[in-house]
């Protein structure tokens, strides 16, 4: 069953951290706008800009004939995102599920990087998608396969499956999908597929605590908040030791799975 996050537990710290630490979403990011093709002059929403790294890349490969709007249901992040837009793209508060403000077939294109698992209602989110793109369209999304975990969640899956009262911690995201549901998803709503792949990405972190703190700051706060301080404290402690199996030449050394996904409205819509 579909489960919503909570939008409340974000914090200017978080956003701040999520400036600094989000380079690694940024980088699969750039893939994602690589294999949609960014033209010159093109119109492109992002759907859950966050602070708007990836949105002023989709800005700078459009110039300055094309236009770009960044939606974001966080109104820190959304803030941060039009500090650094200087008018270059537009920022705005809004969630994937309710693009009413936005015309029927307005984008050349429309991208969602690290946002889907998020989302509680992916189908109306990406009906909302359909409808604002025009025939011949392209969308295109990255997200975390539930059937592939990243190395962090299988270490923590792990830390957690003995001990009850932390089983039930968020520690990834509550809406994952897989490349089958990810490809029955968009078939549902009338996109016909263009990729549908995973890629894998060499983390590295200093310590422990950046591992937590770009987990906290990649969930706007979702992540470990159900747990009381000291049951935190206690995970920390043991995570630090099971993190230092990987540990390599650039620090700990975590892999982390994406599904690659993109595809077309038809022309005759
Ligand atoms: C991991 S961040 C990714 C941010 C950005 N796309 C990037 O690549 O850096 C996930 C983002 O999804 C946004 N989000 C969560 N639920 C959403 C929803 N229902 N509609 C749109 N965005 C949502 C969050 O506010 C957050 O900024």
């Amino acid at each position: 069953m579909s489960k919503a996050p909570s939008l409340q537990l974000d914090s200017a710290t978080l956003a701040d951290e999520y400036d600094r630490l989000g380079t690694r979403q940024f980088n699969h990011g750039l893939q994602l706008l690589d294999a949609l093709d960014l033209r010159e002059g093109e119109r492109v929403l992002d759907i859950g800009c966050g602070t708007g790294r990836l949105t002023e890349s989709a800005a700078q490969r459009v110039g300055a004939r094309g236009e770009v709007l960044g939606i974001d249901p966080l109104p820190l992040r959304v803030e941060r995102a039009l500090q650094r837009a200087q008018g270059r793209f537009a920022a705005r508060v809004g969630r994937a599920e309710n693009l009413a403000e936005i015309a029927d077939a307005h984008f050349d294109v429309v991208y969602l990087n690290s946002v889907i698992h998020w989302i509680p209602d992916q189908q109306e989110a990406l009906r909302e998608a359909w409808r604002v793109l025009k025939p011949g369209g392209r969308i295109g999304f990255t997200t975390m396969p539930a059937d592939v975990p990243h190395d962090l969640h299988r270490v923590l899956h792990a830390l957690i499956a003995g001990d009850p009262a932390s089983q039930h911690a968020e520690i990834g995201a509550p809406n994952k999908l897989t490349r089958e549901s990810t490809a029955t998803l968009l078939a549902s709503v009338g996109f016909e597929p263009t990729l549908n792949e995973i890629r894998e990405f060499d983390d590295a972190f200093d310590n422990v605590d950046d591992v937590l703190s770009f987990s906290r700051a990649s969930s706007f706060g979702n992540f470990l908040s159900s747990l009381p301080d000291p049951h935190v404290a206690r995970l920390r402690e043991r995570l630090a030791a099971a993190l230092e199996l990987h540990r390599g030449p650039r620090g700990l050394q975590l892999t982390r799975r994406m599904i690659f996904t993109a595809a077309r409205k038809p022309l005759a819509h």
